[in-house]
């Protein structure tokens, strides 16, 4: 029997609106606490916990077929790999921001500047839109510490309820994207599973439009 191949987020954000989301599609599988990998015992369905910065490569070379993301991981990695739903959870923006009391009118205020992330390809967009030159310091967790510890000039991360800019006294200056978790697809799925994906998707819809 063939069974589509979901990746979701092992823990962290995303993780327990998307475990939330497919048991409300009542599809039911253990929790991931102990595995890397559960096979529901309802619906033609393994899930996979992965971590989300992995999720795209996953996607890319077709060992899971769907995967719950974020728009923005996707955005930076996950080029040429298609959504089909918009989950509605997950709401944030990726923005830049800079220490609070700097006076900032546009883009420029960039130019030479040392700018730390862990969206290095958002940023560079960013800045190749405007023609701007700025160092990005690649960095993978409590990105909003680095101005404060002069490593950087100004941040680029995920905003959610804003409290980590402000707590680090930062200002949001520029919001690069917006994003939300998305049902993300492998191009390499097969025609198997893409009609098990077709089944979750109508089970998804049911879902989102009984939440409205
Ligand atoms: C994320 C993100 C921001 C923060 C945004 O960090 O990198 O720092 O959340 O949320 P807020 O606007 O609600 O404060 P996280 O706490 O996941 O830790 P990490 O950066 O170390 O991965
Ligand atoms: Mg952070």
């Amino acid at each position: 029997m063939n069974k589509i191949r979901i990746a979701i987020q092992k823990s962290g954000r995303l993780n327990e609106d998307s475990l939330r989301i497919l048991k409300e599609c009542g599809i039911s599988f253990d929790n991931g606490k102990d595995q890397l990998k559960a096979s529901s015992r309802n619906f033609p369905m393994e899930v996979f916990y992965l971590r989300n910065g992995d999720i795209p490569q996953y996607l890319k070379d077709g060992v899971v077929d769907v995967a719950i993301i974020g728009e923005n991981v996707l955005f930076e990695k996950g080029e040429g790999i298609e959504f089909v739903e918009r989950l509605g959870f997950s709401k944030c923006k990726v923005s830049m921001a800079i220490p609070k009391g700097k006076s900032y009118t546009n883009y420029n205020y960039f130019e030479g500047k040392r700018i730390a992330t862990s969206y290095p390809k958002t940023v560079r967009t960013f800045l190749e839109k405007w023609g701007i030159k700025a160092d990005i310091h690649i960095i993978n967790g409590s990105v909003e510490i680095a101005p404060n510890i002069g490593l950087a000039d100004a941040i680029c991360d995920i905003v959610s309820s804003g409290s980590t800019l402000f707590k680090n006294n930062l200002e949001e200056v520029e919001v690069l994207l917006k994003s939300e978790a998305v049902l993300a697809v492998s191009p390499k799925i097969n025609e198997e599973r893409s009609l098990i994906l077709n089944k979750l998707q109508f089970r998804i819809k049911s879902v989102l439009q009984a939440r409205k």
